[in-house]
């Protein structure tokens, strides 16, 4: 079989063949070529973490990541935090429990960084949490903390 000419990687579970401008950022093909706009465009300038996604599973800045670094790679997105089933995140759910949202553009960057920690830190402390390089301009971190803390605690209680 001939080599397929262009980027192929995958995005919360399908297969994608890029062949476009091998230099564009990954967050202009999330958004504009493939519509998934969950991601946002904040600073274009790794500041403020509204881009944040997974890449093979750790917390990366879509803004920062052209299509050629990302052959083979495995990308999710907030649009793919949900289960396939549709069943909500610990962290989405959390997010509505604790009433995390103001203006809500920053919150993707938000719960995808979230993910990340939680991964590396099942019962995060309030450091951890606020060491997160996420911007909110609305000043809704200490729900966003309580509403991380929840997730945790329900994750670990999950667990058993
Ligand atoms: Fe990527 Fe701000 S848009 S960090």
């Amino acid at each position: 079989v001939p080599p397929r000419n262009g980027i192929e990687l995958r995005i919360n579970g399908e297969s994608y063949l890029h062949t476009g401008d091998p230099s564009m950022p990954l967050l202009w093909y999330l958004r504009d070529v493939l519509q998934l706009t969950g991601t946002k465009y904040g600073c274009d300038s790794t500041v403020c973490g509204a881009c944040t996604v997974l890449i093979d599973g750790k917390r990366a800045l879509a803004c920062a990541r052209s299509m050629d670094t990302l052959a083979g790679s495995e990308v999710t997105t907030v649009e793919g935090l949900a289960g396939p089933d549709g069943s909500l995140h610990a962290l989405q759910q959390a997010w509505i429990d604790e009433d995390a949202i103001l203006c809500g553009y920053c919150q993707p960057g938000w719960l995808m960084a979230a993910a990340d920690l939680l991964r590396r830190k099942p019962a995060p402390s309030d450091a951890d949490i606020d060491a997160l390089p996420n911007l909110c301009r609305c000043g809704s971190q200490p729900r966003i903390r309580r509403a991380i803390h929840r997730a945790a605690a329900q994750l670990q209680a999950a667990k058993g």
